[in-house]
């Protein structure tokens, strides 16, 4: 890429998040790294800038919060540098069943998968159109093939927005997609504080793959790309599976 476009990464002071600033930096996006972690979105803006030789903005935010959403839809509509991708990453899950759980959490969880990836899309979006060229991503989850609490659904949500915004602006330049990576080598699962001996090595991915598969998804126009030979057949096999056998509490 000769001229420097910019990227925007959400979660990216951790897994997948550094995988997609660091590959859209070594691709020669310029970038804009937001999560909530100021010394490892600091560290990570360091190393970027020192290896790849391209520009880094920090950009802290808590996406449960509007006005903290409003300050990244408002850079993502900055048409001086404006945005050439969109990568909606932040995201983890809660664990629980819906009647236990605590509804502020849900509120958040629902605010971190849906809600903020909305409204920064809808923010990006009219830029995109109008420069002829965009991609935005959406990190789902094999989850969302499966029925098992809140978080396939907000998953769910990723894959079919992914499918519906390809379709539409797709002939415009503007590429959307979903990637629904399985177990991936993370800090999801110790946030979620998830016993993860019982899951075979082989079930695992790493952060750098899942990345790769994403962005050259997007690139081709891809609306949604599953991971790994081994995770397209599992949603295979669900796809004809008994519904009940994958969903929780059935
Ligand atoms: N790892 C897996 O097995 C797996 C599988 C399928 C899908 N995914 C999806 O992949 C995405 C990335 O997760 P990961 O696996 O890379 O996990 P991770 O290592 O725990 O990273 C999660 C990122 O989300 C950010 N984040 C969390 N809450 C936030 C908030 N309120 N505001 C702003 N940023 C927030 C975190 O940053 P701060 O804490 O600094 O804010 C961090 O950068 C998620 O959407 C997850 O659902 C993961």
């Amino acid at each position: 890429m000769s001229t420097a476009q910019w990227a925007l990464v959400t979660g990216a002071s951790s897994g997948l998040g550094v995988e997609y600033a660091r590959s859209l930096a070594r691709s020669g996006h310029n970038l804009v790294l937001v999560a909530r972690n100021r010394d490892r979105l600091e560290s990570l803006a360091g190393s970027i800038v020192q290896e790849f030789s391209v520009k880094c903005e920090v950009l802290l935010a808590d996406l449960h919060k509007s006005r903290d959403v409003a300050r990244v839809a408002k850079r993502l509509r900055d048409s001086a540098q404006p945005i050439r991708v969109l990568i909606n990453n932040a995201g983890y899950g809660i664990p629980g069943h819906l009647d236990e759980s605590d509804a502020s959490l849900e509120r958040d969880h629902l605010t971190i998968h849906i809600t903020a990836p909305l409204e920064l899309t809808k923010a990006v979006l009219p830029g995109m159109l109008e420069r002829g060229e965009g991609r935005v991503v959406f990190v789902s989850s094999v989850a969302g093939y499966l029925a098992r609490g809140s978080y396939s659904a907000h998953k769910a949500w990723g894959l079919t927005m992914a499918r519906s915004l390809n379709a539409t602006y797709k002939s415009r330049g503007v590429h959307v997609s979903a990637v629904a990576p399985g177990f991936t080598r993370t800090e999801f699962h110790q946030r979620m504080k998830m016993d993860i001996t019982m899951f075979p090595s082989f079930l695992w991915l790493s952060a750098p793959y899942v990345v790769e598969r994403s962005l050259t998804a997007v690139e081709a126009g891809r609306a949604v790309t599953i991971p790994s030979f081994r995770y397209k057949t599992l949603v295979a096999i669900a796809a004809v599976l008994p519904k009940k056998w994958h969903q929780a509490g059935d």
